[in-house]
């Protein structure tokens, strides 16, 4: 039986001489997501750009404890979990990425993949 749940579109975002760069928070563009994507040390995550909290840009943003922090109302959002802080009642949407021979992947889930699946098409 399939598992609908690991349906997903994996698209490379780096190459691997972007790797060598140091820490970075940049937005990028993937299938008409915005992503915010961030690097501390060897490790990279992938989160909505978008503040839960105002709508702030979270790629504007700093980096602190592997928390992502939003420049606006300082809000923090854990990078592995995209748990708030507590007392924040909020979250932010965290996406997988793998890291394979040729770069760096994220995987994004698609309806049209899961129809076309369902339907054996
Ligand atoms: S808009 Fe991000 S903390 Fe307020």
């Amino acid at each position: 039986m399939t598992n609908y749940t690991e349906i997903m579109n994996w698209i490379k975002i780096l190459s691997l001489e972007d790797y060598s760069a140091g820490n970075f928070i940049r937005l990028i563009r993937v299938k008409g997501k915005k992503i915010c994507l961030v690097k501390v040390g060897d490790e990279f995550f992938a989160t909505q750009s978008r503040c839960p909290h105002a709508g702030a840009d979270l790629s504007q943003g700093f980096c602190k404890d592997k928390k992502l922090i939003c420049a606006f109302h300082r809000y923090e959002y854990d990078l592995q979990t995209g748990r708030g802080a507590p007392g924040q009642g909020d979250y932010i949407n965290i996406y997988p990425l793998e890291q394979r021979e040729d770069g760096l992947y994220i995987g994004l889930k698609e309806k049209w993949n899961f129809i076309k699946k369902l339907f054996d098409l």
